[in-house]
């Protein structure tokens, strides 16, 4: 039997674990750079499934940090005009991408039904977590 896990396979089990072993993280999940478009196609995610498989570069949370390179964290969602809703229960979200040789080549995202709930420790740990992921890609 073939037991090697497919590389989908370890980024759920990465979704998996986060979303169960933190209260405050209700739906994680990848999306990815597709190809050489401007646009980003959901990868493995844990939570409701959602209909933003796709998401053009600029659009949204995720979306802007396709284009900034950097970590966004907001901490209340109805402050932010460029939004995109998933799940009415989501109160606050946090991106960070993901870097293989210097280019984000996607990112991480997870929404939180509880509102503020992300510290500069939920940065570094999500931070060493994409870094971790990059080596596997
Ligand atoms: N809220 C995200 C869209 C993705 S869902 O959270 C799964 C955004 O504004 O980019």
């Amino acid at each position: 039997t073939n037991t090697k896990k497919t590389t989908d396979e370890r980024l759920l089990a990465i979704c998996k674990l986060l979303e169960s072993s933190i209260d405050y993280y209700n739906w994680v999940g990848f999306y990815f750079r597709n190809g050489n478009k401007e646009e980003l196609i959901l990868g493995p995610y844990v939570g409701e499934p959602t209909d933003h498989t796709i998401i053009p570069f600029g659009k949204g949370i995720c979306g802007q940090v396709a284009v900034s390179n950097e970590n966004f964290v907001v901490p209340d969602v109805s402050a932010q005009d460029n939004y995109i809703a998933c799940s009415i229960t989501v109160k606050a979200e946090i991106v960070i991408p993901i870097f293989v040789n210097g280019k984000n080549i996607g990112q991480i995202d997870i929404d939180s039904n509880t509102p503020d709930p992300f510290s500069e420790k939920d940065v570094h740990f999500l931070e060493f977590v994409c870094n971790e992921v990059a080596k596997i890609l």
